[in-house]
């Protein structure tokens, strides 16, 4: 039974939320950062601050052999727990269930409203008054797993997508960090 607290953040791309989960690391250790994409800006991060890193692009390979090498890495690593940060890939059915509730990711909207993308948009353009996050058990069906915790975020008059974009990350590097702890010591 591999430990639930060295855990492995998955990302594509800037990884603000990685960072977060780096530098507020309490309960947990993040023993890997991995993504499948090669110049994500966050693996530099990462190997700045002395994080083992894995990449691999997985444009042009097979989803679920793409999965099985990533899952070896992962098994390699000691890895007991996954998360999720803006890692842009829907991951395969064979390894959600090898990774069955070891797996929770961070989204942009208070779940069930707004699965998916272009959260801030949606959420604007629909006349909310409150946005915010969720972090989530990740399940096989899109954003759609039990909510761990969340966090709302007032809309203000004159928000753009961008402006709400930036307040919610902010609140999401609150609430990840937090919930991950609380969530691999249940
Ligand atoms: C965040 O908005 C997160 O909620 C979503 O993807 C974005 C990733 O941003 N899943 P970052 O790479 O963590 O900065």
């Amino acid at each position: 039974m591999p430990d639930p607290r060295r855990v492995a953040v998955l990302i594509s791309g800037r990884g603000s939320n990685m960072r977060a989960l780096v530098e507020k690391a309490d309960g947990y250790d993040v023993a890997l950062v991995a993504s499948n994409k090669p110049d994500a800006a966050g693996l530099q991060w990462a190997r700045e601050h002395g994080v083992p890193t894995w990449s691999q692009e997985s444009k042009g390979v097979a989803k679920e052999d793409y999965d099985r090498i990533l899952s070896a890495t992962l098994v390699d690593h000691g890895i007991g727990t996954i998360a999720l940060a803006g890692f842009m890939r829907i991951l395969s059915p064979w390894f959600i269930d090898r990774w069955q509730g070891r797996i929770v990711n961070i989204h942009p909207s208070l779940l069930p409203k707004y699965r998916g993308l272009d959260t801030h948009a949606r959420a604007l353009d629909a006349g909310d008054t409150v946005h915010g996050c969720s972090v989530h058990v990740v399940t096989e069906e899109l954003d759609a797993g039990e909510v761990l915790g969340q966090v709302e975020v007032p809309i203000e008059t004159g928000d753009t997508a961008e402006t709400l974009e930036q307040r919610v990350l902010a609140a999401e590097h609150e609430l990840y960090p937090k919930i991950l702890r609380e969530f691999i010591s249940r």
